[in-house]
C-alpha cells in the first residue's frame, strides 16, 4: 500500500525556489506550490499541509503578513520562514508570531531537509503530548464517575460527544444520581476547563435575591445596594455556569435567562446598559419539567432552548450491576479520608445492597458506605437500609426515564421486609448466616489454638488482615478459655 506522504506547501514568488525544492524533496513530500501570499493562504486553508515553507519578501502581501493571517485563522501547519539576505531582522518577529524555524537563502536542499525533519518530529511529539494530556485528563475524570452498566456507558458516550461543544446541556435525574458530577465533567472535558466553573443553586437562593445574584445590580437599585456588584454570569465569563435545580426558578427570571441564552447579554438589576458575556450554560433538575410546563410554572420556550442536549441519569435501582464497583470506590474513598483500613465488603453484604431499591440513589449508597467504614462494621448495612427505606422515593416523574422500567424495578427488587416471599428469603438467609458465623468462629478458634494464640500468624493462615481477625475475635467473644 502506498504510504501517505507529508504535505509541504512552498510559498515563494521566485519559481526557482519551487523547482529546486520540488526536485530535491519530491520523493519524501507531497509538494504544493503557491506563487504569492494570497494564493498561499488559499492553498493552506484548503489542503491543510503539515508544513509550509514561506518566503518573507514577496510582492503584494509579504511573508510576515501571511504568517500572521495563517496563525489568526488557526491553520494547524508548522510554518518555516525563508529569508533572503539582510532579512534576519524578521527572525524575532516571525518566531513571536509562531513560526517554527527560520532558514536563510541561499540554502542547500539537504539543509532544508534536516530543518523540515526536525520541525516535523517536534510537531508530532507536541501532538502526542497533547493527546496524552487529554486522555489523562479524561481518565481522571472518569475515575470518579463510577459505573459500567450499559446505561452508564451510554451516559459517558454522550458526555464525551457533547463536552467540547457549546451546546446547552440539561441534566435530568432523581436526587443523588450524580447530576453535579456530570456537570463538572462536561466543564472539565471542554475547552473552557482552565476557566471558572460557577455553580448556582436556584432552589437555595430566595426568589427575590436570585436575580441580583445571577445578573448583579447597580448601586442604589434597591435598599441595601450600596455599591454596584457584578452577578454570577459576569464572574463566569469565558467559563461555565451550572444552574442547579433550574426547575425551581420562578417565571419572571426564566424570561431573563432565555434572553441570555438567545443573545448572550443582559442588564444588571437597576441598570440600563447591556452586558455581553460568553458563558456555557449547563442546567440540572430532578423536577418533571413537562408537568411544570403544563401547569404554566415553566416556560416551554426556555425548556426547548435548555434542552439542546439532555443527559438522563438513570436511578440506581435500574442499574444495580453498578453496585459492586460503587461499593469498592466508596470503600477506598472513605478508608483514605478517615485513615481506616476496613477490609473488603463481604459478598453477602454486597448482595443485600444489590437487592435494595435506593430511593436516595448513589448519595444514599455513599452514606451507607461512609458509615460502614467509619464504624468499621459492615453488619450495620441492614439497619441503615431499613432506616433508608423510609425515605420518600423521589417522584420527579421523569418523562423520558422509562417509567415502565422504573416501576418494574421497584416491584421486582423490593426490600425483603416489603414482600411476602421476601420474608421467607429473609429467615432462610438469617439461618444461613448464623451457620456461617458458627463455622467461622470454630475455624478461627481452631487456628488460634494451633499457633498458640499468635494472632499475626493466625491471620496469615486464615488469609484475613490482622485487624479484621482482632475484630472477629472480639465479635465472636473467642478467648483462650473457650476456644
Ligand atoms: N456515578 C457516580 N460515581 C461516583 N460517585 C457518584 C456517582 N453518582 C453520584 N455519586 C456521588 O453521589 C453523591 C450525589 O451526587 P450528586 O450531588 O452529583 O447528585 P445530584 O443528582 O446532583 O443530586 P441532587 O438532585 O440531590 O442535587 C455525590 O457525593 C457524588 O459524588
Ligand atoms: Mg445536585
Amino acid at each position: 500500500m502506498k504510504k501517505n506522504k507529508v504535505k509541504l506547501l512552498i510559498v515563494d514568488d521566485d519559481p526557482k525556489v519551487g523547482w529546486i525544492l520540488t526536485e530535491g524533496l519530491e520523493g519524501q513530500y507531497d509538494i504544493l506550490l503557491a506563487r504569492d501570499g494570497i494564493e498561499g493562504i488559499q492553498v493552506a486553508s484548503k489542503e491543510n499541509p503539515e508544513l509550509i515553507l514561506l518566503d518573507i519578501k514577496m510582492p503584494g502581501m509579504d511573508g510576515i503578513e501571511v504568517l500572521r493571517k495563517l496563525k489568526k485563522a488557526e491553520v494547524p501547519s508548522e510554518i518555516i520562514m525563508l529569508s533572503g539576505h539582510g532579512e534576519t531582522k524578521y527572525i524575532v518577529e516571525s518566531i513571536q508570531l509562531g513560526a517554527a524555524e527560520f532558514i536563510n537563502k541561499p540554502f542547500d536542499v539537504k539543509e532544508v531537509e534536516i530543518h523540515l525533519q526536525s520541525v516535523l518530529e517536534k510537531s508530532h511529539l507536541r501532538n502526542k503530548i497533547r493527546e496524552y494530556e487529554k486522555e489523562l485528563k479524561s481518565r481522571n475524570q472518569y475515575e470518579s464517575f463510577i459505573g459500567d452498566s450499559p446505561q452508564m456507558v451510554e451516559v459517558r458516550n454522550i458526555i464525551e460527544q457533547v463536552a467540547d461543544s457549546e451546546l446547552t446541556v440539561l441534566i435530568r435525574g432523581e436526587s443523588g444520581t450524580g447530576k453535579e458530577i456530570v456537570a463538572r465533567m462536561l466543564h472539565n472535558l471542554s475547552a473552557r476547563s482552565g476557566l471558572s466553573f460557577t455553580k448556582v443553586n436556584c432552589a437555595a437562593i430566595p426568589r427575590e435575591l436570585l436575580e441580583a445574584e445571577l445578573f448583579g445590580y447597580e448601586k442604589g437599585a434597591f435598599t441595601g445596594a450600596h455599591k454596584t456588584k457584578p452577578g454570577r454570569f459576569e464572574v463566569a465569563n469565558k467559563g461555565t455556569i451550572f444552574l442547579d435545580e433550574i426547575g425551581d426558578m420562578h417565571l419572571e427570571l426564566q424570561s431573563k435567562l432565555l434572553q441570555v441564552l438567545e443573545q448572550q447579554e443582559f442588564v444588571r438589576v437597576g441598570g440600563i446598559q447591556n452586558i455581553k458575556v460568553d458563558v456555557r450554560i449547563i442546567c440540572a433538575t430532578n423536577r418533571n419539567l413537562e408537568e411544570a410546563i403544563a401547569r404554566q410554572r415553566f416556560r416551554d420556550d426556555l425548556f426547548y432552548r435548555l434542552n439542546e442536549i439532555t443527559i438522563l441519569l438513570p436511578p440506581l435501582r435500574d442499574r444495580l450491576d453498578d453496585i459492586p464497583l460503587l461499593v469498592d470506590h466508596f470503600l477506598k474513598k472513605y478508608n483514605a479520608l478517615y485513615k481506616k483500613e476496613f477490609p473488603i465488603i463481604s459478598g453477602e453484604t454486597i448482595e443485600k445492597l444489590s437487592r435494595f431499591h435506593w430511593p436516595g440513589n448513589v448519595r444514599q449508597l455513599e452514606n451507607v458506605m461512609k458509615q460502614i467504614v467509619v464504624r468499621e462494621d459492615e453488619d450495620i448495612a441492614e439497619s441503615l437500609l431499613k432506616a433508608g427505606s423510609a425515605m420518600p422515593a423521589n417522584t420527579g416523574g421523569l418523562a423520558h426515564s422509562g417509567s415502565g422500567t422504573q416501576q418494574q424495578a421497584v416491584t421486582g427488587n423490593p426490600h425483603p421486609a416489603e414482600s411476602e416471599t421476601g420474608e421467607k428469603d429473609y429467615s432462610l438467609k438469617k439461618r444461613v448466616s448464623r451457620a456461617i458465623e458458627r463455622e467461622e468462629k470454630a475455624l478461627i478458634a481452631e487456628v488460634l489454638n494451633k499457633v498458640n494464640w499468635n494472632r499475626r500468624k493466625a491471620s496469615e493462615i486464615l488469609g484475613v488482615s490482622y485487624r479484621s481477625l482482632l475484630y472477629k475475635i472480639k465479635e465472636y467473644k473467642i478467648n483462650e478459655m473457650n476456644s
